[in-house]
């Protein structure tokens, strides 16, 4: 048999050009080497990466509560795309996500397709939230997210930025905190929205097993007002939003 000398030759061998390949030429060019742009823009674990959580069709009562309880353990800070016709429903978790610095988001009175809609219809949708939370704590939804994604020019003309999503959870489809856990950390990126919804005991669960897990990876959870602040970007009444990239 004459292939295994052969082998025995060829293994070291291979197992040196692979180690050279890999670990010792990419520094021998020294200052003179041109470093890839992936080498350039590549974050490192130490950098802060921003993501905004993002909750949609409550507040949902107690798991509404349960999340806010996940994120203040961890220092996180969540977005809250309300519906109206859960506000008097769900007062105190309200109260909480002011106080909590967390920020508050319209997603219409009663989660309506914006593009079935008229222009008048469509204004009340928004406004209603909008003036209701207004009166009841005296801050506004700066924020619209349009219900199932769908908005036309009469959404954009209530004057709001359009807020969407980069990473869509499916937690209201897969009611499982675990494939909601992994479907985060498979996904999520610096700049990006991730959409879940504050009404399933599920997603709860999933948010306070996912924060230690993004926290330990260096995401840093803010709101999204602030995930655009923090990209320099100023967000345009009318203009639909996908993530701060
Ligand atoms: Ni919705």
């Amino acid at each position: 048999m004459t292939s295994r000398p052969l082998a025995a030759i060829a293994r070291p061998l291979i197992v040196f050009l692979c180690f050279y390949l890999g670990f010792i030429a990419p520094y021998n060019g020294g200052a003179s080497a041109p470093s890839s742009p992936a080498a350039v823009t590549a974050i490192t674990s130490d950098d802060p990466k921003y993501i905004a959580l993002t909750f949609d069709d409550g507040p949902g009562g107690e798991y509404t509560d349960m999340i806010l309880d996940h994120l203040e353990a961890c220092g996180a800070r969540g977005t809250f795309f309300i519906m109206g016709c859960r506000i008097n429903d769900n007062l105190p978790q309200i109260k909480r996500m002011i106080e909590g610095g967390h920020q508050l988001g319209n997603h219409t009175w009663d989660h309506v397709d914006l593009t079935k809609t008229d222009k008048d219809a469509t204004l009340r949708q928004i406004m209603s939230v909008h003036d209701s939370i207004k009166g009841l704590f005296g801050v506004s939804p700066q924020l619209v997210r349009p219900p199932y994604g769908f908005f036309d020019e009469n959404a954009r003309g209530a004057g709001f930025p359009l807020i969407h999503w980069s990473v869509d959870t499916m937690d209201w489809h897969l009611l499982d905190a675990d494939a909601v856990v992994r479907h985060i950390l498979e996904n999520a990126r610096d700049g990006d929205i991730i959409l879940m919804h504050d009404i399933y005991p599920s997603t709860a669960e999933a948010v306070g097993r996912v924060l230690p897990l993004l926290d330990q990876k260096g995401f840093r959870m803010v709101t999204v007002s602030e995930l655009f602040a923090i990209r320099g970007i100023a967000l345009e009444p009318g203009k639909a939003y996908y993530c701060a990239r």
